[in-house]
Order: C-alpha cells, then sequence, then structure tokens
C-alpha cells in the first residue's frame, strides 16, 4: 500500500497558492494538505483544512510545522515576484534564496520530496525569443531572474549531490480570477479583466505587441501535480522545465475581450515592466515536457477569456 502523503504548501496565500491548496485537498483529502503563509488567506479560503503561520526564512518553525504533521512533499510557493522585486533588491534575493536553502536542506535531511517554481524570468535579452530552448543561454536581467536561475542551479546541485527529489517548472505568465496577482510583469494580464468588468477601460503598461508566454491557471496547476506524480525515471530534467501553454500580446488579448465586451477600451502607457518584458520569451519550446511526463496544455486564448469574464463578474 503507498504511504499517505502529507502535504506542505508554502506561500499557500498567493496566486497559485489559493488555488494549488484548493486542488491538492481535492485529490488528498483536507486534513493531508497543510496550507501556510507569512499573511492569512484573503476570503478565508483554504480553511477547510489545516492552516499554519510561517515565515519561510525562520528555518527552525518551518522544521517545526514539517515534524509535527509529518511532511513527505513541500511545495515551496513563496517568492517576490519580478516588478516588486526591482523595487526591493536585497529583500528579494533573501527571500528568493533564503527560502529555498532552509527547503532544500531540510528536504535532504527529512527525505522530502519538493516542488518549487522557477520562471521565464530566467531568460534574459541574449536568449533566443522564439521557442526558447529547454538549455539555451540564459542572462536574466532582473534580480527575480537572477534568484530564479540560481535556485535552478541549487536544485540540480541538491539533486545531484544529496540526491533530494526537487522538481521544479518554468512557469510562463499566469492567468486566474481567485486572486490577485503578486507583483509580476505579466499581471496585466489578469488585472485587465478586472478593470473591462469594473470601468469598461484599462491602460495596459506593457505596449500592445509585446508577446509572452501566458497560461491559465488550472492547467498550471495541473501541470505541478503531474511534474509531483511523474515517475522518479522519467523526471529527467532536475533544473527546471520549460512549460507552455500559448503566447499572445495585450492588443490580441484586448481583440478577443471586445468579442464579450464590445465598447471595452485599453490604452498603453509602457513603464519599466516593458524593460523586463522584452528581455523575455515570446513562447517556448516545452518539448522536453511533453515526452518526459506527457505534459499537454488544455486552454486556448478564447476559451481562457470566456471563462475569466464568466467569473469575474
Ligand atoms: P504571490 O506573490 O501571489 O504569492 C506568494 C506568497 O508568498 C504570498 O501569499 C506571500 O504572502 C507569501 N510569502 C511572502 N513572504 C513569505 C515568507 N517570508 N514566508 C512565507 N510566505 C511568504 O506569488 P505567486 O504568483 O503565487 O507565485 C508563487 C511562486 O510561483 C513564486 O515562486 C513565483 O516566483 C512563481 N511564479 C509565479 C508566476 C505567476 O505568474 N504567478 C510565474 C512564474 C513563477
Ligand atoms: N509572472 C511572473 C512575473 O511576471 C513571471 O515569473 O514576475
Amino acid at each position: 500500500m503507498k504511504k499517505q502523503k502529507q502535504i506542505l504548501v508554502i506561500g499557500s496565500s498567493g496566486q497559485i497558492g489559493t488555488e494549488l491548496v484548493e486542488e491538492l485537498r481535492k485529490i488528498y483529502g483536507n486534513e493531508h494538505v497543510v496550507a501556510s503563509d507569512i499573511h492569512p488567506p484573503v476570503n478565508n479560503t483554504g480553511s477547510d483544512g489545516p492552516y499554519e503561520s510561517l515565515d519561510v526564512l525562520q528555518g527552525n518553525s518551518v522544521l517545526e510545522i514539517v515534524r509535527k504533521y509529518k511532511v513527505t512533499e513541500v511545495y515551496l510557493l513563496a517568492a517576490i515576484l519580478s516588478a516588486t522585486a526591482e523595487q526591493s533588491v536585497k529583500a528579494a534575493w533573501r527571500l528568493n534564496m533564503d527560502g529555498l536553502f532552509n527547503l532544500l536542506d531540510i528536504c535532504r535531511e527529512r527525505k522530502i520530496k519538493l516542488f518549487w517554481p522557477s520562471s521565464i524570468a530566467v531568460f534574459g535579452p541574449g536568449t533566443p525569443r522564439i521557442n526558447t530552448p529547454q538549455f539555451p543561454y540564459m542572462d536574466p536581467s532582473t534580480v527575480y531572474g537572477i534568484s530564479k536561475l540560481a535556485g535552478e542551479l541549487w536544485c540540480e546541485y541538491y539533486f545531484q549531490k544529496f540526491g533530494v527529489d526537487v522538481r521544479s517548472l518554468r512557469y510562463p505568465g499566469l492567468i486566474s480570477y481567485k486572486s490577485q496577482p503578486g507583483g509580476g510583469t505579466t499581471d496585466y494580464a489578469v488585472h485587465i479583466f478586472h478593470e473591462a468588468r469594473k470601468n469598461n477601460k484599462y491602460e495596459c503598461y506593457l505596449a500592445e505587441d509585446t508577446v509572452l508566454p501566458m497560461m491559465y491557471m488550472p492547467d498550471a496547476v495541473r501541470a505541478t501535480v503531474e511534474l509531483m506524480n511523474a515517475d522518479f525515471g522519467n523526471v529527467k530534467v532536475r533544473s527546471s522545465y520549460n512549460i507552455a501553454a500559448i503566447s499572445f500580446s495585450p492588443s490580441e488579448l484586448v481583440k478577443e475581450i471586445k468579442k464579450h465586451l464590445p465598447d471595452f477600451v485599453c490604452t498603453y502607457k509602457p513603464d519599466i515592466r516593458q524593460k523586463y518584458a522584452s528581455s523575455w520569451p515570446a513562447s517556448i519550446d516545452d518539448s522536453a515536457a511533453r515526452s518526459d511526463w506527457h505534459w499537454s496544455h488544455t486552454y486556448n486564448l478564447a476559451d481562457i477569456v470566456e471563462d475569466m469574464l464568466w467569473h469575474i463578474q
């Protein structure tokens, strides 16, 4: 008989955590998934199972929770994202790196399986922008991207040297309606829906032709669970897997929204985030994930827009 998983999600009140906890509890049962964050969940999400207030930078507190719940699997989501990180470079580096180290060490000591997300921000101006390969030249130009690239290398190191079963995905920009995004460059693709519903207009901080890789949250959550459940031997990339769904520009998104809200108006006023977006890929080659553990996406742009507008009223 398979041992029952005991899961800890750190950073559970954020954009991904909110939905990942919900899905993991559906699969493994509420009491087997412990949500934790430095900030309490908004709207009581996640209140159907255990919740612990936790600062990932306090290694001893993390260890205490791990012991208390006999944790076998951790999803480490606590991080400072690209746009916010540029305003607080050292704090971002500290959280993104020291948080990961705390977990890599605990997982090594207690033989715990670890999920840690990377990002398309690991790529930079020198990386091929179209169909970006799994192992291209990488020169991230943001502190967030640098911390993710360093994190990928540390994950690979802990796997090679200590046998830590750490798994990772380079998420593209994620679109969702259940919680607000946390300070990323791709967040326009979430805010635009709220503003479209509220005011029928939006001022976009990226230029209209800035194509970026994006994914709907249900696909991202499913990819995460599938990677964590993939057979050990099938997980061949131990830095982080490219994964992709669709790519679009703000003007393509606006065109799709206008099919539902014909009077919607979007104006463009690029700010500093344009620089980060311009250094990232427009599309991603995720063939390694597709062949190693059979990843495939479900939602295209029309599906996403329809579902987002239906849920955001
Ligand atoms: P988010 O900002 O929405 O959530 C992060 C959560 O971490 C927040 O709830 C925050 O309160 C919590 N947190 C912050 N400091 C903490 C600390 N010291 N201890 C414990 N919790 C703390 O971010 P997200 O969008 O859910 O992203 C989760 C992970 O996925 C991050 O590593 C991020 O880099 C990565 N990622 C996200 C996207 C995206 O589009 N959302 C894309 C690529 C990668
Ligand atoms: N969506 C994230 C950001 O824009 C990419 O990791 O920061």
